[in-house]
């Protein structure tokens, strides 16, 4: 719902940041210039808990494993009920992650594979299966002029995208709601849908009277994709006929961008008011990334200089980098060597830390760009060579993703650790 009109000729008032899943703007100051979103702020206004060290330290130590640096550094920032999933892993209690996609044309860029990286992660510490809801219907009811054939195609092409990511094969349930909706998952979004009144989506959303009735119903589908009734065929060889009271009282964790929050609200406000009560999923939330062009931009698929894609070659990436990634260096050589630069702002050192695991080697690149050590091409290069070895790791695996591996990871089936998954690299494990 973009619903705030962009300032056009009178920009004289600051605005508001507004967030939506399906909209999100930065505030904007007096001059109409975008300013960074406060995620603080966010988070006190839906009533969120923060990402703490207390979480980290508890997760580190029921886990056995360091915290993801995306974790540690603020990228995940803000949760709820994460806590209560690590009591249930210590008591060895089963549960499941879920997360999703509305699919968008053509290539992913980083900032759709992130979140992907990370709920990968989750499932390798915690070896916990995962599905994957591609919201092929939502994408076709919100997009107007995306028929739901294209919507479909779309998400069959972003399921390759999303396994390159590297899920455990053997552990991953991907579906297109086009294709799967049906059956048990339907029967839930029908009963979740009458525990929900209009004034509740309404509130979430901002519909009103003219909305019409498919945004409507949408939402049921996209939470109840958090019961383990909407899959019993993934829980067990012999999947019981009905969905169990038993089988709904597994847990959920569900990774996603803060914007999706709203669902689930809905979600946990009624879960435990369904024919067969779920506990509330728990949730982990991150920041948007920094678009190339710094605070206040977005990466957008329909702007190829605003990310950095999938698809784009090494000198791509390199061009894109070099010409477009706002720099918080100085004018002058002179001047950067003698005032030094600005971290905080500069998109080729926040993508670094997306990449370098090292905590201390990026306190000093920080001190070092500080203090003028460091120059912007230098810091630029950093950042080229890691984004570049990245998306080749991500290609590599692409082309390996055939029909066939797609159709084996969008089989409902039982699902299970394949058992030869590692962590991928020190730093993570
Ligand atoms: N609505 C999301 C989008 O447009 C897709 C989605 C479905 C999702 N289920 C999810 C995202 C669960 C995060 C978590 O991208």
């Amino acid at each position: 719902m973009a619903s705030s009109e962009p300032q056009g000729a009178h920009p004289e008032a600051a605005q508001e940041q507004q967030i939506d899943p399906w909209s999100v703007g930065a505030a904007t100051d007096a001059e109409g210039n975008a300013l960074s979103f406060d995620y603080v702020k966010i988070s006190q206004k839906w009533n969120t808990s923060l990402v703490d060290d207390a979480l980290l330290e508890r997760f580190q130590k029921v886990t056995g494993h360091a915290p993801h640096r995306w974790m540690r550094r603020g990228l995940f920032f803000s949760h709820r009920d994460f806590d209560k999933i690590l009591d249930r892993y210590e008591k060895g209690e089963k549960f499941f992650l879920y997360t999703g996609r509305g699919p968008s044309s053509g290539s992913m860029h980083i900032g759709h594979t992130i979140p992907f990286e990370f709920t990968k992660w989750l499932q390798q510490v915690f070896k916990a299966p995962c599905v994957i809801m591609l919201t092929d219907d939502e994408k076709s009811m919100f997009k107007d002029g995306l028929s739901l054939e294209a919507a479909h195609d779309l998400a069959l092409d972003n399921a390759k995208d999303i396994i390159s990511v590297g899920f455990d094969p053997k552990n991953t349930f991907i579906f297109s709601d086009i294709e799967y909706v049906g059956g048990h998952i339907l029967m839930n979004a029908w009963e979740f849908s009458k525990t929900v009144t209009f004034n509740q989506v309404r509130g979430a959303f901002g519909f009103d009277g003219s909305t019409h009735t498919g945004k409507i119903f949408f939402p049921a589908i996209q939470c109840v994709a958090a019961f383990a009734t909407s899959y019993p065929e993934l829980w067990s060889d012999t999947p019981p006929k009905d969905r169990s009271k038993e089988t709904a009282k597994m847990a959920c964790l569900i990774p996603m961008g803060i914007d999706q929050d709203p669902y689930f609200r809905l979600l946990r406000d009624n879960s435990h008011r369904m024919p067969r009560p779920s506990p509330k999923p728990a949730l982990i939330h991150s920041k948007f990334l920094t678009a190339l062009q710094g605070v206040g931009g977005k990466m957008s698929s329909s702007d190829p200089n605003s990310a950095v894609f999938m698809d784009d070659t090494p000198n791509q990436i390199k061009k894109k980098i070099n010409k477009h990634a706002f720099s918080g260096g100085r004018e002058t050589l002179e001047d950067h060597r003698k005032y030094g630069g600005n971290p905080d702002v500069d998109v080729a050192y926040q993508y670094i830390t997306y990449f370098e695991d090292d905590d201390e080697k990026i306190a000093q690149i920080a001190t070092d760009y500080r203090a003028g050590k460091i120059l912007t091409g230098e810091m630029k290069k950093m950042c080229i060579e890691m984004l570049q070895e990245y998306v080749a790791g991500y290609q590599a695996r692409r082309k390996e993703v055939t029909d066939e591996v797609l159709r084996a990871y969008m089989t409902p089936r039982r699902l299970e650790p394949s058992g030869s998954t590692t962590l991928p690299d020190r730093s993570e494990s």
